[in-house]
């Protein structure tokens, strides 16, 4: 029977730990402000956004809504981005994806000011987390360490084994796991021997995408398993890459999908635009 790591709890204690520093920024006259942008109307991108925004309000975080037309041009959106970087009661600026066909996403990214690049998918800040000298995290892969971290799990010199290769999830997360010092292993669809593999993990990360991928045969007895995807299962309820019902009784330790990996995310993404205002005004982070 292994222990339910609270995402919904632990994203409310952080949430909570964020809200205390900006008040303090606050006292030193600094109000963290994000800009959230949305091309089109993808209705998913609506409610993240939507979420995104009230998450701000929570911890007193000052945010503005950029929602333009699906008809928007490349250059119609450069020059907002341009003026955002521009904007000093700005610090953090992130620009919903997808993005609708014929938009560039990563000339998009990439013409965020690194600084204000809240979701750290900026070329210079995915460089900076493989050298190990980082002030924005990708939010789900920094959401999974603090979820490790805060329910007393080690990861120095544990097997750790990362099923998803994106440069979102997968990757970053191979290398945050490194940077505690894990033994890590990145499998993807390719990968011989996957369930043998997985098999070996202390800790086993999925985040491939697919529907009770991770079966109770790839599962080591007393493994802490992690489960980022966000999945419709055969009846179209909300479920993971893990099969949560099989896994379980095998895990020492597991996150359920909805309320594990998922409300750390936007929390994190508190907790980089609280870094931003902090290096936009040469405070240390
Ligand atoms: N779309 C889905 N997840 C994310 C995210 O973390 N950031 C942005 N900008 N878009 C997303």
């Amino acid at each position: 029977m292994a222990t339910r790591i609270d995402g919904k709890a632990i994203a409310a204690s952080v949430r909570s730990d964020v809200a205390k520093e900006v008040e303090v920024l606050k006292e030193k006259g600094i109000t963290p402000g994000m800009a959230v942008v949305i091309v089109g109307d993808d209705p998913a991108s609506r409610i993240y956004v939507n979420n995104k925004k009230k998450a701000c309000a929570e911890v007193g975080i000052y945010s503005e809504e950029y929602a333009l037309p699906a008809s928007t041009t490349q250059e119609e959106l450069l020059a907002l981005v341009h003026e955002l970087n521009q904007k000093e009661e700005i610090h953090g600026i992130l620009v919903q994806s997808p993005l609708p066909k014929g938009l560039d996403e990563k000339l998009i990214v990439d013409n965020i000011d690194p600084k204000k690049d809240v979701d750290a998918f900026h070329a210079v800040n995915v460089g900076r987390i493989m050298i190990g000298d980082y002030h924005f995290l990708p939010c789900t892969p920094a959401g999974v360490i603090e979820l490790l971290d805060r329910s007393g799990i080690e990861i120095a010199g544990k097997r750790c084994v990362v099923v998803g290769r994106s440069n979102i999830v997968g990757k970053p997360m191979a290398m945050l796991l490194l940077h505690r010092n894990g033994t890590v292993t990145i499998c993807h669809s390719k990968t011989q021997n996957l369930s043998e593999i997985c098999k070996q993990a202390d800790i086993l990360v999925a985040a491939v995408g697919k529907a009770k991928f991770i079966t109770a045969d790839m599962v080591k007895e007393g493994a802490v398993v992690i489960d980022v995807g966000m999945n419709r299962d055969e009846n179209g309820k909300l479920c993971g890459d893990v099969d949560y019902a099989a896994v379980e009784p095998l895990a020492s330790f597991i996150t359920p999908v909805p309320g594990g990996v998922g409300p750390m995310t936007i929390a994190m993404l508190m907790k980089n635009a609280v870094s931003a205002a902090k290096i936009q005004n040469d405070l240390p982070v």
